[in-house]
Formats: C-alpha cells, sequence, structure tokens
C-alpha cells in the first residue's frame, strides 16, 4: 500500500496558514537553559528542518511543541490551536515521533497501534483496521502479533513513524527520525514525509545528516544555545552563490577545463583537491550554473562531474558558526 492511499481516507488538509507557530519560547531544568527563546514556524503543506549542534535544545523544543513540557515562556499554536491554553485539543492535531521509541514493549506491535488508536477516540474496530493501515504501509505486517521489544532499531523507528500518524495528524514532529535506518529506508522515510507534506501536513523533522534533511525539506530553522538564529528558505536559495565542483573524465585535461571556466570569469579556489577532484568555483546559482554547463559542453570541454559542492544546509550550519564549542574549547586552560 502506498501512503497516498492511507492518505485518501485522510479528513481534509489544515486549511493554509496552520501547522506551527511558535513565538519567544523559554524552558529551563534548573540552572540549564536549554530553551532561551525560539520563535519559529512550520507551514502546512512543508518540510521544516530543525538544525543544531547536540545540545542546542532541538528535543526539549520539540516536547515544547508537542505539549509534553510546559513553557516557562512563550506561546505555541498548533493547527489553529493555542497549544498552552488547551494543549488537549492541541495533541489531537499532533503526531510525535521522540528520538527514541520508548513503546510498551511487551505489547504486540498491533496491539501498541490500536491502543494508540482508541486514545484518539476511534471505536475498536475502527482503531484495529488502522493499525493493521499503518503495519502495511511500514511493512511490518509480518510483526504485528509480536512484541515490540524484537523489534530491530530500524523497525522500532518505523514502528514509531506508525504510532506517530495513527490519527492523522496535521502537524508531524519527528526527533532524528533517521536514526538506525538503513539507505533504503531512509529513502523511504523522505518519501513519506514528503507524500505528507504533499497532502497538507506541517512536518518538523530534526537530523545530524544535513545532505539527507536538505533533500527532504523546504526549509530549515537553525538553533543556538537554546535561540532560533537564522530561517533559510531553500526554494530562495537557487538563487544564491554556492561552490560547485566541476570535473572531466581525464584528469591530464584538467587545465583545459581551467582554462575554459577562466573564460567564464571564474578561479578554481585553492583547495580544490587533486586533479582526479577536478576544480571548485564559486557559481552564482543554478541559473549561471545551467549556462556554464550548456557552454563547457558547447565548447566541447568533456564533463563527467558537475554538482554543487556539499550541501545548502551543510554550508549554512558552517558559515552560522552554530556550534560555539569549538570557540570556547580552545580557551581552556
Ligand atoms: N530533563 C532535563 N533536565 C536537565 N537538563 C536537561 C533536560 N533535558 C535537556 N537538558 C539540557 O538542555 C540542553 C538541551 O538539550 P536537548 O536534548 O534539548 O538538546 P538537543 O539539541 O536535542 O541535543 P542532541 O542533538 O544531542 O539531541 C542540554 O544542555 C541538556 O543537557
Ligand atoms: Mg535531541
Amino acid at each position: 500500500m502506498t501512503l497516498s492511499s492511507v492518505l485518501d481516507v485522510s479528513p481534509p488538509p489544515p486549511a493554509a496558514g496552520s501547522g506551527i507557530v511558535a513565538h519567544g519560547l523559554a524552558r529551563s531544568f534548573g540552572p540549564v537553559h536549554a530553551v532561551r527563546d525560539v520563535s519559529l514556524t512550520a507551514p502546512a503543506g512543508t518540510v521544516t528542518a530543525l538544525v543544531g549542534p547536540n545540545g542546542s535544545g532541538k528535543t526539549t523544543l520539540m516536547l515544547l511543541l508537542a505539549t509534553l513540557l510546559r513553557p516557562d515562556a512563550g506561546s505555541v499554536a498548533v493547527a489553529g490551536v493555542d497549544a498552552t491554553a488547551d494543549p488537549q485539543e492541541a495533541r489531537r492535531h499532533l503526531g510525535w515521533m521522540p528520538d527514541t521509541l520508548g513503546v510498551w514493549e511487551s505489547l504486540t506491535c498491533h496491539d501498541i497501534l490500536t491502543s494508540l488508536g482508541r486514545l484518539y477516540g476511534m471505536g475498536r474496530v475502527a482503531a484495529a483496521a488502522r493499525a493493521d493501515e499503518q503495519l502495511e504501509w511500514v511493512e511490518l505486517t509480518e510483526f504485528a502479533r509480536r512484541p515490540a521489544r524484537v523489534l530491530s532499531r530500524g523497525q522500532q523507528q518505523r514502528l514509531s513513524l506508525a504510532r506517530a500518524t495513527v490519527h492523522r495528524p496535521a502537524v508531524l514532529l519527528l526527533d532524528e527520525p533517521a536514526n538506525g535506518l538503513d539507505p533504503t529506508s531512509r529513502i523511504r522515510l523522505r518519501d513519506d514525509l514528503r507524500a505528507m507534506a504533499a497532502a497538507g501536513t506541517a512536518v518538523l523533522v530534526s537530523s545530524h545528516v544535513l545532505a539527507e534533511l536538505e533533500e527532504m525539506s523546504d526549509r530549515a530553522v537553525f538553533v543556538r544555545e537554546g535561540a532560533t538564529v537564522s530561517t533559510q528558505d531553500f526554494a530562495a536559495a537557487g538563487a544564491q552563490t554556492r561552490p560547485y565542483r566541476i570535473a572531466g573524465p581525464d584528469p591530464a585535461r584538467r587545465d583545459e577545463l581551467v582554462h575554459a571556466l577562466a573564460a567564464h570569469g571564474l578561479l578554481p579556489g585553492a583547495d580544490a583537491g587533486n586533479r582526479r577532484d577536478g576544480v571548485v568555483v564559486q557559481v552564482r546559482g543554478e541559473q549561471a550554473a545551467a549556462e556554464l554547463l550548456a557552454d563547457l559542453v558547447r565548447d566541447g570541454v568533456p564533463v563527467s562531474h558537475f554538482a554543487p559542492e556539499g550541501s545548502r544546509l551543510e554550508n549554512a550550519y558552517l558559515d552560522l558558526d552554530l556550534d560555539h564549542r569549538r570557540h570556547t574549547e580552545g580557551e581552556r586552560p
């Protein structure tokens, strides 16, 4: 069964402009200011990436958004519902996939999903049918009657996704969902999250694998030391200058490539790597990249590799210098 067939029977997608809107969130644990000042939106119909170094407050923030922690300050609206004033109502619209499954391990996979469905107000028969549907979707049908503790890490992650979406939430929060997934499962997760966004769901996802996060996201929110520092919209980022690595099949003809690029006013960076790796040049946006590639091909310069170097998220992450520890470590006596 495809996800779209599951979503076909879902309620109408949430109205545009819903999703998550958070303002000035703060939450401390004793002296630790885990979240100091976070404002963000995760609009319906998009996948928003939550990016930040270890300990920057991502999980705490997600728990605040999921109404599982109360903020010391600030507000959260979930699908238009004030989550601080009415967490019960907000939870009906929320799906939450934590970074560890934490299931009732002695229950079977089917019982876990059925119990969840019942908690969300489904009748017994409807909840059982929904559990079957979800298990089929995440390809765990063969484990339906087995206790969740027998699942591998990747299978637990998939059960966790099935659990988070049992009630077809308008807002889906996922904390490191790709952890423990093999490459095929990661691609599936990406496709599933894209499909949910296409159906109108607001998806907020954290991960440390930035290249992968970029593939599945429309935009990114960066956090550092408990505060939002930047938001990037990938649709608009196509016009930005970024490094491209260009290489031909024959390293001996690298000079030819360099000359052709020089004719376009492009000079390779100093750290272009060895000859086999080709050259790295700064290209002003995707349109300029397309024109450059067309020119190289027209001029008979053989090109076997032509791609942005690193992911946008990785570049933005490094540019923002999110990881404060890198500065402070050298300052220790
Ligand atoms: N329940 C808690 N009690 C005390 N301190 C906590 C608690 N939860 C989180 N913290 C602290 O708050 C800070 C932010 O933690 P959080 O787990 O939100 O970070 P994170 O960005 O999710 O990190 P990671 O990338 O490692 O998952 C850390 O310094 C952490 O030690
Ligand atoms: Mg975390």
